[in-house]
């Protein structure tokens, strides 16, 4: 048995090996950065919520057919994963205008875009994380065509699970990141973590443009109640799951 050692550390999460060469262990961390790290923070109680939030949403998923990489939680604020080789770009798919969408095209915030809009961006914090082109993706040699378009289709019906979810739980998903990598039977697993780190998640009780805000956004552009509003979106998600299971 090979002990476990610290694999690789990361602005939220610490990934552990263990000793079964197949899984590994992540721990979730409390630490919060924002605009490649520029911004760092603390919020407290991050790490289980985002830990307990994930673990519930790839359960979900898995029972919908989605492949993930989830194995269990052997503690609050730590995973178990199947290890893969994450794709080096985040997928992000868009309901609604907000973020950089806005920022970078003008368009409104909260417009409701007449379709789900899928964007890759290149993983690589030196660079600034840039949204890339089909082509520019090709050029790289990142994924194949063929592949692409299997997670384009995956991230599609992420979307539609994932925006039945949140409604049950009375939160808007207006837009998130996921991460894709192949594990050694080279299947395309879903990876990463599903969280308000990683999502936009606005609350569909609120209508004021601030206070519904449930998700990492409230780091970002300082809008306080950062702990509350995580707390809010851990407690409808977890009694959403126990209402499923029951
Ligand atoms: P954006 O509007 O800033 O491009 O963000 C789109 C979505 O992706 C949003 O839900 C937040 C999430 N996201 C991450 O998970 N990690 C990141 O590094 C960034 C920039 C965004």
């Amino acid at each position: 048995m090979s002990p476990a050692h610290k694999l690789y550390e990361g602005k939220a999460k610490i990934l552990y090996t263990t000793e079964d060469t197949e899984i590994l262990l992540t721990q979730f961390k409390d630490d919060a950065t924002a605009f490649n790290a520029q911004k760092r923070g603390t919020i407290e109680g991050k790490g289980e919520i985002n830990c307990s939030v994930s673990a519930a949403l790839f359960e979900w998923l898995e029972s919908k057919g989605i492949p993930t990489h989830y194995v269990d939680t052997p503690a609050a604020n730590e995973m178990r994963v199947r290890s893969v080789k994450i794709i080096p770009i985040e997928v992000v798919v868009r309901n609604i205008a907000a973020g950089s969408l806005c920022r970078q095209t003008g368009l409104a915030e909260g417009k409701v875009l007449p379709s789900p809009l899928v964007e890759f961006y290149l993983k690589n914090d030196e660079l600034g994380d840039p949204l890339l082109t089909r082509e520019r993706l090709f050029l790289l040699e990142i994924v194949p065509p063929e592949q692409l378009e299997q997670i384009k289709a995956m991230a599609l019906k992420i979307n539609e699970y994932l925006k039945e979810f949140f409604l049950g739980c009375e939160i808007i998903l207006v837009d998130f990141k996921l991460e894709f990598g192949i594990d050694s039977q080279k299947r395309l697993l879903l990876a990463d973590e599903i969280s308000p780190d990683t999502c936009r998640l606005w609350d569909k009780t609120e209508t004021d443009p601030q206070a519904r805000v449930m998700d990492k956004d409230r780091f970002r552009r300082d809008l306080g109640e950062i702990e509350s509003a995580y707390q809010k979106v851990q407690q409808r998600i977890l009694s959403q799951i126990a209402k499923w299971h029951n």
